[in-house]
């Protein structure tokens, strides 16, 4: 490729995690030359990180268990601008993709997403298989290309780890509740290290003109 190659990152976070994934990958992408352009998705109902009561946390799983869109706030011009990849991140809620996510999808989903290639980049504690093949059928209903994925879950063994993050998600302090079984919400520092090596990769693949279905992601 002659030029640099533009990407667009589409991302949402709830708790920061798949924010400080996508910074490390934007970060490694920039440094390659690569012009990038990121967009955080907002959704117009005020969500608020730790849910803050058990009730409301098991509220919130049940409703997104349903698939429910949640609507955001307009997206930048710059968003609708032609790329040659489009990264659309975002956490695992409840096996699917997140409200804004989906949202994104209902509300400019063709505008965005035809002919484009995607690349969904996934935060989750560890089960993601339904999100990643429900998301691609949305990515592909919509006219995109969707020729990889990368996945990362929260490296923390089971049970502690879905008992962890309902407690962080309910306002408690796992890490103090759970000690040594749960050092820590979320991703840790070689995971974020990671990203930043994915993010080599994915430059040095769209400057080769290389298909990233040949890129290996592997889940960590
Ligand atoms: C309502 C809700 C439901 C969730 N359901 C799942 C799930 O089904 N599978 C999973 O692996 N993680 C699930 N999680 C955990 C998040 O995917 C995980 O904490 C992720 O790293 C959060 O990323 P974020 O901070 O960018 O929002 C859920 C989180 C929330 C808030």
């Amino acid at each position: 490729m002659s030029r640099p190659p533009k990407v667009l990152v589409l991302f949402y976070s709830f708790s920061g995690q798949t924010r400080g994934l996508i910074h490390r990958l934007v970060d490694s992408l920039e440094e390659q030359g690569v012009i990038v352009f990121a967009e955080r998705l907002i959704p117009r109902e005020q969500l608020r990180f730790p849910i803050g009561s058990v009730f409301a946390t098991l509220r919130m799983m049940l409703v997104t268990l349903f698939r429910r869109n949640m609507e955001i706030e307009p997206l930048e011009a710059r968003c609708y601008e032609n790329y040659d990849l489009v990264i659309l991140a975002g956490p695992t809620w409840s096996y699917n993709p997140s409200g804004p996510v989906l949202g994104l999808l209902r509300q400019s989903g063709k505008k965005i997403f035809a002919g484009k290639v995607v690349l969904p980049l996934i935060s989750c504690r560890g089960y993601w298989r339904v999100h990643w093949h429900g998301l691609r059928h949305l990515l592909r209903k919509c006219g995109a290309a969707v020729p990889n994925v990368i996945v990362f879950s929260h490296p923390v063994k089971e049970p502690w780890r879905t008992v962890g993050v309902f407690l962080k998600l309910a306002g408690r302090v796992p890490e103090r509740l759970l000690g040594d079984h749960y050092p820590r919400y979320g991703h840790s520092r070689e995971q974020l290290e990671q990203a930043f090596l994915f993010g080599r990769q994915i430059a040095e693949a769209l400057r080769q003109e290389q298909s990233l279905k040949t890129l290996a992601f592997p889940p960590c």
